[in-house]
């Protein structure tokens, strides 16, 4: 029996438009894509949107350090997004952008509708300002120290060292960020949600089945600490929408973000014949499904159930919030090399070795899940290599050679066929109710059980004895037809290696429900590795190029003020600095490193010996006018290996996220030389 089609608008969190995407990003967009593969494999109607979030201050910044606008910055960063997307087969049906004309329209629309019913607060609040800057500061751009613990350089609401959260009028020598001048106080007036006129509502909404268990739980604090009035003005300068007949306000970044998922969906129905207010207005019989990390349920779960209800829009059918992404046990961290941008994976490993990785972890809750690297290439070695491909390789050469690449009539073991078959329906619930890891482990199990009925009937001894062409023929082709089921439930997994499968079969499309058909009297192609091994190596290169990533950045202070965003560092003895052997040293010879953006190799002659070095001044010299010039190393700095070669030390160069500018000694200096 055929369930009744259902109709499915999916969104992922929209990544901001300030950096790149990094991995622990994907597991998200990979879930989510998975998901919404299953259900189109399903027969579901299913579309699958996301966009850029693209307002707020730090775009604002970041485009001014840059000296570009911030709708260049945004264009940019949206193409290197879909990019990465694109290759990691995060399959969107539409990706758009919130500084998009739909968007400024739902803003607006929806905004005003709120305002009308008696939601939106107006009142005068006091916020830090930078007077030499002359901008409000988000908390994140006022540094200071401690008021609980003293450590210095604190970001303005909580503190690093303490984990103490306080307002940033609680910092002792506070500092704008931007500028490094002393804030201020000044007032303002901001606009409010009422999110307390939806209590009710919110309290039902919370409590009906739209959320996870444990998530429900988290509002219940929420709920008790009181619903707030949220603040939803910027003033300017500001990167966003300026709000209608308040000339110089913005609505704040995340009061348009979520709206971007519906401004998406417009985008994709006015290409097309979808009807946006048959999904969209209140009312809609079509579900509506948001997937985010946990970080952002507050606005998901309160905020925007609340906003969509107070403007005539239909609420969300489910918000599923995924766990954090640790890398061996630990979160991510730039200086171990483990802070890895989606980019630096994909120059360096098949995007699918992930997929799989995360689908074998994911399960439906919010818990954390960790990337160990040697548990990740032994289990793609041995689950994907070793028992999955392994079976189409073990069988699809005697088919080739011994019958012209037709299959046998018949299935030769049906109750193991049988076993594969049966499983569909449990590996389509596991997959609906977003139970990955118990999917892939299913799967496993049954490609375990194709892999004994191989050892058994042993092709390979068969194909060497007479008058067996007919076993051979049958045992080969039964392997054939249970890889094709294997893939067939791998396939949102691994979209990839399932086209390849397909072609390789020389089958339509698998659907969910192709696993009632069996491939008999069917000519296939030739069979082409679909997926070889992770090598160590490639693991080892890609650390080392998260780390050459931090190297090149880390003589870029991040704001405009260098001491700001960049204080001294904590006093130290004249013992601690003799420790530190600094010399004159010549460059003999430099040159450009091949596969790496930011390094340049220098050879340097310290007086008497040679030292070869990596240093991150790609962006700021030619090598051809760095040879004969002096400058000054870190002489013993032990040894770093990098994926280029050994690094001897360290040159010194100072930086202000515009240009780099290596050391030179005063005239006279002599290699060798010591600097004290
Ligand atoms: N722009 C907001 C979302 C707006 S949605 C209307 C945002 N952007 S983000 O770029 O910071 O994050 C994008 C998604 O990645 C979010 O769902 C976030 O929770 C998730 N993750 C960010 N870091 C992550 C990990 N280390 N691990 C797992 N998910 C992570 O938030
Ligand atoms: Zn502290």
């Amino acid at each position: 029996m055929q369930d009744k089609q259902r109709q499915i608008l999916v969104t992922n969190a929209l990544p901001y438009a300030n950096g790149p995407l990094h991995i622990g990003h994907l597991v998200g967009y990979i879930q989510a894509d998975i998901w919404v593969r299953f259900q189109k494999m399903l027969g579901n109607e299913c579309h699958y949107v996301c966009a850029d979030d693209t307002h707020g201050t730090p775009v604002m910044l970041r485009a001014q350090k840059e000296g570009i606008t911030p709708e260049t910055l945004i264009e940019n960063m949206g193409k290197e997004h879909l990019a990465d997307f694109t290759e990691f087969a995060v399959a969107f049906d539409n990706y758009h952008s919130t500084h998009s004309p739909e968007n400024q329209e739902l803003a607006n629309t929806i905004y005003e509708a709120l305002d009308k019913a008696g939601h939106i607060n107006k009142r005068t609040i006091k916020q830090a300002y930078d007077p030499e800057k002359e901008m409000f500061l988000p908390d994140r751009f006022i540094r200071g120290e401690c008021p609980k613990c003293g450590t210095a350089d604190q970001y303005g609401d909580s503190c690093e060292s303490c984990g103490a959260t306080y307002s940033p009028t609680d910092l002792k020598n506070p500092v704008s960020a931007v500028s490094g001048a002393t804030p201020i106080e000044k007032e303002s007036e901001h606009y409010f949600f009422k999110l307390g006129d939806f209590e009710n509502l919110l309290h039902e909404w919370t409590r009906a089945g739209h959320l996870q268990g444990e998530v429900t739980n988290k509002l219940d604090e929420w709920f008790e600490a009181g619903l707030q009035e949220w603040d939803i003005s910027r003033d300017a300068p500001y990167f966003g929408f300026e709000i209608p007949n308040a000339p110089g306000k913005y609505f704040y970044v995340w009061l348009d973000a979520p709206m971007g998922y519906l401004a998406s969906f417009k985008n994709l129905c006015d290409k097309t014949n979808l009807n946006f207010d048959e999904w969209c207005k209140a009312g809609s019989d079509k579900e509506m499904i948001h997937f985010i990390g946990k970080d952002i349920i507050y606005f998901h779960a309160l905020f925007w159930p609340a906003v969509l209800q107070g403007s005539g829009f239909r609420t969300p059918s489910a918000v599923y919030a995924n766990g954090f992404l640790t890398v061996n046990g630990q979160k991510m961290s730039k200086s171990r090399g483990t802070f890895i941008k989606a980019r630096t994976y994909l120059n360096h490993l098949n995007p699918e070795y992930l997929r799989y990785y995360f689908s074998a972890k994911l399960g439906s809750g919010v818990d954390d899940i960790d990337l160990n690297l040697e548990d990740f290439t032994a289990r793609v070695n041995s689950d994907l290599v070793g028992k999955v491909i392994n079976i189409a390789s073990r069988c699809s050469g005697f088919i080739k050679k011994r019958f012209d690449g037709q299959l046998s009539d018949s299935i030769h073991d049906t109750d193991l066929l049988a076993e594969l078959v049966a499983a569909n329906d449990s590996i389509k619930r596991a997959y609906d109710s977003r139970e990955f890891s118990k999917a892939m482990r299913e799967v496993m199990i049954l490609a375990d059980k194709v892999n004994q009925y191989i050892d058994e009937h042993k092709p390979w001894v068969i194909a060497k004895e007479e008058n067996k062409d007919d076993e051979l023929h049958a045992i080969c082709s039964m392997g054939i037809n249970c890889f094709r089921l294997l893939v067939l439930y791998l396939k949102p997994v691994l979209p990839v290696i399932a086209e390849k499968t397909e072609a390789f079969l020389n089958i339509e499309p698998l659907q969910w429900r192709d696993t009632e058909t069996t491939l008999t009297n069917h000519k296939i192609n030739k069979f082409k590795p679909l997926m070889t091994r992770i090598e160590k190596e490639s693991i080892e290169a890609m650390i080392e190029n998260s780390k050459e990533d931090l190297e090149a950045t880390s003589n870029e202070t991040v704001a405009t003020g260098p001491l700001a965003d960049n204080p001294i560092a904590d006093e130290m003895t004249i013992d601690d600095f003799m420790k530190v052997d600094l010399r004159v040293a010549k460059i003999v010879k430099a040159g450009h490193v091949e596969g790496a953006d930011k390094l340049l190799q220098l050879t340097l002659d310290l007086g008497g010996e040679t030292r070869n070095v990596f240093a991150g001044i790609k962006s700021a010299y030619n090598p051809e006018d760095l040879e004969g010039k002096l400058t000054v190393m870190v002489a013993n700095l032990a040894p770093r290996k990098m994926r280029f070669g050994l690094s001897e030390g360290m040159v010194l160069a100072a930086g202000d996220g515009k240009g780099i500018y290596i050391l030179n000694p005063d005239e006279g200096a002599e290699p060798g030389m010591r600097i004290k």
